[in-house]
């Protein structure tokens, strides 16, 4: 036995090293975990998880206060002293300024730190893609403490009301009238204002923006940049009409059926943006907006497509299939990945809207929707007796379904057709008198 521990302790010099920061142990994580067990990596995490203890899990992750990047980056290069390590990747937005900083001060490479921090703030990212020339709907911050009644008289409608910092259509509400901009204004005060937004303590929650409502088609870009050079991976369509007053994402299917020549523009669009907004490195998740002006950019996240949805792309490089996770670990360790492409099935997800407010009691037809043509997998993640919110307050989905088939009208109709067989229970939660 004795004469195993050298080699073992080999191994374990050799092993690449993998830094995870994240704010939850959700889906996304575990995702990233497999990945990078696929590719032999060993992992450490960095989280805000809860910020009292040292060591709250006891699984040696490194506790971090993302809303204090210059510290948590301080804390991620003392760690990498006596914990070196060859990849660090941030999961989500939130810890993109602490990575970002922490990856220049360890030499590996990284996007600007403050080109992440503009990401993160939809008023600091408006002005940088005004002042890069591209077509941005006029936009206003307001602090949440400002009277709307006071400048209503101000505003063009339709506009659409968004907080900074927040994701997921979270708090973004249309409005047509100046009755409906002081409703909406009111009960994003109220969101920004709440425990589960306050605690995260970010700067951004004490004010909200108001940008004019652009009409069109939406469309979702997941990319990778590589010195500055954007690489596609997917160009979804948003079939399903997003006009408001909430922002349900529901469909994503890609490719898209837009003649080459107009897609060419979405990519040269976001292209820009990235330039603009100063990115150069790593995942990006952009939305835009297609009319007969142009191509509108909505937002660019300098991260990955969040939650599940992941699971509806899938990439080949040589006769290897790739998930997104292993890309991103892969570009992250240095990997030249400008050769990877997505596969050639149509592919779509549906995130499966939560109807109304209420318990969720459970699901039925789930079988029967899983039998669809096409449709590969449902995820249903409410749990039984979770309290379930809509938007725009809510920050969670139903669940998720998955399909695949040779062109995405057939992918868009199964998930359509397994969609309409669930019948949620949800029941009503009377009010304590
Ligand atoms: N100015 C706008 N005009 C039209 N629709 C918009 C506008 N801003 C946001 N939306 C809609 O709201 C959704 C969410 O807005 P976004 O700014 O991307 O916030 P989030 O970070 O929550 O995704 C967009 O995908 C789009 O459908
Ligand atoms: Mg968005």
């Amino acid at each position: 036995m004795h004469s195993e521990i050298p080699q073992q302790r080999l191994q374990e010099t050799e092993q690449k090293r993998l830094l995870l920061l994240c704010t939850t142990t959700g889906y996304q994580t575990r995702a990233f975990v497999e990945a990078a067990e696929k590719l032999g990596l060993k992992v450490a995490f960095g989280s805000d998880r809860c910020h009292k203890l040292d060591d709250p899990w006891q699984d040696g992750a490194l506790a971090l206060r993302f809303e204090n990047p210059s510290e948590s980056a301080r804390s991620v290069v003392d760690y990498a002293r006596s914990h070196p390590m060859d990849a660090l990747v941030a999961l989500g937005d939130r810890a993109t300024p602490t990575a970002a900083l922490a990856c220049r001060q360890l030499g590996l490479a990284t996007n600007s730190p403050e080109a992440v921090e503009a990401c993160r703030d939809k008023y600091q990212a408006r002005r940088r893609l005004e002042s890069a020339g591209l077509k941005v709907p006029s936009f206003r911050r307001f602090s949440i403490d400002e009277n709307p009644g006071a400048f209503v008289s101000e505003i063009e409608f339709p506009c659409v009301l968004k907080p900074l910092a927040l994701s997921g259509s979270r708090g973004v509400i249309r409005a047509n009238s100046p009755q409906e901009f002081v409703e909406a204004f009111e009960r994003i005060k109220s969101l920004l204002l709440s425990r589960g937004v306050q605690v995260l303590r970010e700067e951004t929650s004490r004010f909200l923006q108001v940008e004019t409502y652009i009409a069109g088609r939406e469309y979702a870009l997941e990319g990778m940049l590589m010195e500055g050079r954007l690489k596609v991976l997917a160009l979804f369509e948003k079939p399903d009409p997003l006009e408001g007053p909430y922002f349900e994402e529901t469909l994503y299917v890609t490719p898209s059926r837009l003649p080459s020549e107009t897609q060419q523009r979405i990519i040269q669009g976001v292209q820009r943006a990235s330039e603009g907004l100063g990115l150069s490195h790593g995942p990006l998740h952009a939305e835009v907006r297609l009319n007969g002006e142009g191509v509108w950019i909505l937002e660019v996240a300098a991260r990955s497509i969040g939650g599940l949805c992941a699971r509806s792309l899938r990439f080949e490089q040589g006769l290897r299939g790739l998930s997104l996770e292993e890309l991103i670990l892969r570009q992250a360790l240095g990997e030249d990945i400008s050769e990877v492409h997505r596969e050639r099935a149509a592919s779509g997800v549906m995130m499966i809207p939560i109807p109304r407010e209420g318990l969720y009691e459970g699901v039925e037809g789930e079988e029967e929707a899983r039998r669809t043509p096409g449709v590969e997998e449902i995820r249903i993640t409410a749990k039984p007796q979770q309290m379930l919110v809509p938007l725009p307050e809510g920050a969670s989905y139903l669940g998720f379904i998955f399909a695949r088939a040779d062109t995405p009208a057939e992918v868009e109709e199964s998930l359509h057709r397994a969609h309409k067989m669930l019948r949620f229970r949800i029941s009503t939660v009377l009010p304590v008198v």
